[in-house]
């Protein structure tokens, strides 16, 4: 049988991953019918609002929302509706690491895959591609192929793929119209390298072919733990160097810099920062520990651990250092902490770093004003109460405020945190903070954006992560 000509796709999931990564699928092959599905109502209905309100932030998002929603592109709750229709199926739920039972903490939560796997095997009455597109650990696959064929009516002929998705938020709209490469995971058999086939042409409608890898279907899952894992340990290894720097008085950056410049290594992933956040690296990387766990790989798992253990670190290190500098004590100080989501561009803040420094600044009873250009007030609520856990979330408020802008949030505070790298804080009007600011005036810049020597010039005490004071 030659491969199957893709007309109609399903994406099971509409969050981060599924929704970009179709909505462009749809934008760039007209030919192609895309539907979104998604369990709740109101991520759909938000998709689908007449003023292109869409449920996440990302830069370019709507533009592409714009050019193809009913068109082409349609996002929808009926999920057995669209999965009957379609000959490809995508698998974009979300995968958090469990919180309880084997493996907790470490192990990732499959049951919305399985959920979706199972659904697809219940009221599919025709043939399907399912693709995997979900982070899932090594051999998820396996698991996914069981259910379908042993759910699969007569006739009903299931083949799975392995498509991890590389882009990163605040970027996606780019790294999908040209990424660096598109991996397919597929079984080496005759149907298995048709599927995967299939797919290519999808791509193939604007990912140059030499930019499609085809490989194992193993493979391709642990490729993506394995991006993940190495992209966190350069900024884990930089982190490390940076506290060095601080101990010795060198600057991360310049370090940072000239190791970058030996074409082996390569300028990219060494800024040194507060911690790395998002949905995926510690997630990731606590799989791939679980998984070298599992196979008996101890020392392999160790040293994957090593690269989240210091991740925490740099967090508590520089959480020590606003308290240490700010003469040993922020009981009842004010501090601003200016910027929540996890990296700039992006209104997610999926184990943002930030996180763990008010969670800190909290325990001290510090209090805390927050802002933030595009995370919602109700998402920093519900994050600071699971990160306090014990606290009533009355008693969070009374310590917490949430602003509107960054001047409000710096007004008579003593101290300054710049948790996430915005480019409107690089164009604050500093003279005016240190005005109305407390002082002595400090500022911890946890993301090294912000011009030194003129802050000193103006009044400020300055501590930059990775940057040592005897500079
Ligand atoms: C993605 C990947 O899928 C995840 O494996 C990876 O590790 C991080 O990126 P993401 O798109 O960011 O997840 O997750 P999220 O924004 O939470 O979206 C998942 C969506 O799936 C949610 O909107 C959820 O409602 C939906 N869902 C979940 C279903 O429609 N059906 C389910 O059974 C479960
Ligand atoms: C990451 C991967 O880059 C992407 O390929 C994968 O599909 C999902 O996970 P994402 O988490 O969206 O993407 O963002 P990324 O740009 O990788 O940043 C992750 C974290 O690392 C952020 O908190 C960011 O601020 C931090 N970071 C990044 C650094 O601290 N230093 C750097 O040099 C780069």
């Amino acid at each position: 049988m030659a491969p199957v000509k893709v007309s109609k796709i399903c994406c099971i999931g509409a969050g981060y991953v599924g929704g970009p990564t179709c909505a462009v699928i749809a934008l760039k092959c007209p030919h192609i019918q895309v539907t979104i599905v998604d369990l709740n109502q109101a991520r759909i209905d938000a998709w689908n609002s007449p003023d292109f309100n869409v449920p996440i932030y990302e830069p370019g998002l709507v533009d592409v929302i714009r050019g193809c929603r009913g068109r082409n592109l349609f996002f929808s709750t009926d999920v057995d509706k669209a999965i009957q229709e379609a000959d490809l199926i995508f698998v974009s739920v979300n995968t958090p690491t469990k919180k309880s039972g084997v493996g907790a903490g470490f192990a990732a939560d499959l049951h919305y895959v399985e959920s979706a796997t199972r659904r697809i095997a219940a009221v599919a009455t025709s043939s399907k591609i399912v693709v995997e597109k979900s982070t899932v650990p090594c051999r998820t696959a396996e698991s996914m192929r069981t259910i379908l064929e042993a759910n699969s009516k007569p006739g009903c002929r299931f083949d799975l793929l392995s498509n991890p998705e590389f882009l990163a938020e605040g970027t996606a709209i780019n790294d999908l119209f040209a990424p660096d490469r598109v991996l397919i995971g597929s079984l080496q058999t005759q149907e298995g390298k048709d599927a995967c086939a299939s797919l290519t042409e999808v791509y193939a409608n604007w990912v140059p072919r030499e930019r499609i890898l085809t490989v194992g279907l193993w493979s391709s899952e642990l490729t993506k733990l394995a991006a993940n894992a190495m992209l966190a340990q350069r900024i884990s290894s930089v982190n490390a160097l940076s506290a060095i720097c601080e101990a010795t008085g060198a600057n991360i950056e310049e370090v940072a810099n000239a190791v970058g410049f030996d074409s082996r290594i390569g300028p990219k992933f060494l800024r040194a920062s507060v911690g790395f956040g998002g949905s995926c690296f510690q997630k990731d990387i606590l799989n791939l520990v679980y998984l070298s766990e599992s196979l008996h790989l101890p020392e392999v798992a160790a040293y994957w651990r090593q690269v989240v253990e210091m991740n925490e670190y740099q967090k508590a290190r520089f959480s020590k250092t606003v308290v240490d500098t700010l003469f040993n004590t922020i009981t009842g100080k004010h501090i601003a902490v200016l910027g929540f989501a996890f990296k700039a561009d992006t209104g997610d803040t999926r184990e943002s770093a930030a996180i763990t420094l008010i969670r800190d600044f909290l325990s001290e009873r510090a209090y805390v004003t927050i802002y933030d250009p595009k995370v919602e007030e109700a998402q920093i609520w519900q994050d600071l109460q699971e990160a306090c856990p014990t606290t009533p979330l009355d008693s969070i408020k009374k310590y917490v405020t949430i602003v509107h802008s960054a001047l409000e949030a710096c007004k008579q505070k003593e101290a300054i945190v710049i948790a996430t790298e915005w480019k409107e804080f690089k164009e604050i009007n500093w003279q005016t903070v240190y005005d109305q600011m407390t002082k002595p005036a400090f500022v911890f810049d946890g993301r090294m954006i912000l011009d030194v020597v003129q802050l000193k010039k103006i009044g400020f005490t300055v501590k930059v992560i990775g940057r040592g004071d005897r500079l």
